[in-house]
């Protein structure tokens, strides 16, 4: 029997922030003829904002249900996430997410399952929360080629770095009052480790420059060892420590994608980029550079995105990757030599260079800190003795003039070699 419809069923799967969210501004706009037709959860302990009959433990009922024209998956459970989203594409469905760690990892796997079974699947709500950063790469970019994207992608460390900045208080006590805040997670690790933000850049790539990477294969350092000695010498500097993530089409047709902390001066967009917002910087090759802010993050923004990928479908928008029919991109770290904060015990250090043999001059900063000249591909080949040493890496842009390095942050026992 056809089940007679009026509105436009959403099948929501998960009522945590996101998807709590997203059910708040379908109810907003219901004029617009949607409906969140069944709510899936996990916990029948949980007390809900809505009475019991609205709700189902049972997954398949919403992916088996026919009545459904789309389904959000908005869990927290990344394996049963991925299970979701295979079921739904080889059902020929359309499904919305704002999982990013699943789509990262399985970009290739879901990009292949739509084009098989004519599913689609969209996660604008993925990448920096309500900035239209997928869109505007895929539909608005899909013909100019990139120079470079960049951005601060991840709320939570951006809001630790802000504090530590502002009111010069250590790691522990701004990652406790992002905490306290909601703005970070009980177990921060994927936020202040960088792997969020790499999650987000990995995505990026395949829309940006048609490069499919995986997360594993990408160079990430977080903030998680970073010392009052390395914000105030940033400082002293001009600048603001930020996490970076960053796609820069090279001239041999490479991207170079990392995500790097780094010392940002005044003159850069991102430098205003605080708290809890996320920032990205666009430079194409015709259109010059554009700057987009916004909420990455939270109840509302995300599922405002996630409303977007839901009514857009309905006008039949699907992602095309225009630029992986084009591209060979291949995927690197970078060549090239760029400046970098080190910061560490003074051995673990010496240790690291005695591993990179920095081929130029290199400044002795302090017992604790050093700043040299490496390529980051030596700091992905050393990427875990650094994780597994406690050092804080910061790049330093050539645009930051190392030569007003303050004499205070230079010890005694400091040998200068050769000079930056
Ligand atoms: N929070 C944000 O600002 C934000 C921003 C961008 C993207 N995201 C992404 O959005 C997704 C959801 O995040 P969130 O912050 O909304 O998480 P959350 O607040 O922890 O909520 C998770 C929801 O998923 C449900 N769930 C977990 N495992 C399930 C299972 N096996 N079957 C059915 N339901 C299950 C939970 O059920 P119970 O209610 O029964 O526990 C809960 O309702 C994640 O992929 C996250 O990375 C979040």
């Amino acid at each position: 029997m056809k089940i007679q419809k009026f509105r436009k069923r959403i099948g929501l799967i998960g009522f945590g922030c996101v998807g709590q969210g997203l059910y708040d501004v379908v109810e907003a706009n219901r004029h617009l003829g949607w409906e969140i037709g069944c709510i899936c959860v996990k916990d029948k302990e949980k007390t809900r904002s809505l009475p019991a009959s609205a709700f189902t433990y049972d997954v398949q009922e919403v992916l088996q249900d026919p009545s459904l024209d789309i389904i959000a998956e908005l869990i927290s459970d990344t394996k049963e996430a991925l299970g979701i989203l295979r079921q739904a594409l080889q059902q020929g469905k359309t499904v919305v997410s704002a999982n990013k760690k699943v789509i990262a990892e399985n970009l290739p796997e879901l990009i292949q399952l739509q084009q098989r079974h004519g599913g689609v699947l969209l996660y604008e709500a993925s990448v920096c929360g309500s900035i239209p950063v997928l869109r505007t790469l895929e539909a608005y970019y899909g013909s100019e080629p990139l120079v470079e994207v960049r951005g601060i992608l991840n709320g939570s460390s951006n809001y630790i770095l802000s504090k530590l900045h502002a009111e010069h208080i250590d790691f522990q006590a701004a990652l406790a009052q992002a905490q306290e805040l909601g703005f970070a997670e009980a177990d921060p690790s994927l936020d202040v480790e960088g792997t969020d933000a790499l999650h987000k850049l990995c995505i990026m790539a395949a829309h940006a420059y048609g490069l499919l990477v995986h997360p594993d294969d990408v160079l990430h350092l977080g903030i998680q060892y970073i010392s009052s000695e390395a914000v105030e010498l940033a400082a002293a500097l001009g600048c603001r420590i930020k996490l970076v993530g960053s796609l820069k089409a090279t001239p041999t047709g490479q991207i170079e994608l990392r995500v790097l902390p780094t010392l940002i001066p005044e003159t850069d967009a991102l430098y205003d980029v605080e708290a809890e917002f996320n920032g990205l910087e666009i430079e194409a090759r015709f259109a010059g550079k554009q700057f987009l802010k916004g909420r990455g993050a939270g109840s509302h923004p995300t599922g405002s995105a996630v409303w977007a990928d839901v009514t857009a479908t309905i006008r039949g928008y699907r992602y095309t990757y225009p630029k992986l029919c084009t591209s060979q991109a291949t995927a690197t770290s970078g060549n090239e030599q760029i400046t970098v904060l080190l910061q560490g015990q003074s051995d673990r250090l010496a240790e690291l260079q005695d591993l990179v043999q920095p081929a130029n001059q290199y400044k002795i900063i302090g017992q604790s800190q050093v700043i040299l000249s490496l390529t980051p591909q030596q700091l992905k080949q050393h990427e875990s003795f650094l994780k597994q040493q406690g050092i804080f890496v910061a790049a330093i842009p050539e645009s930051v003039a190392l030569d007003i390095v303050p004499e205070k942050y230079r010890s005694e026992e400091a040998v200068p070699v050769g000079s930056l």
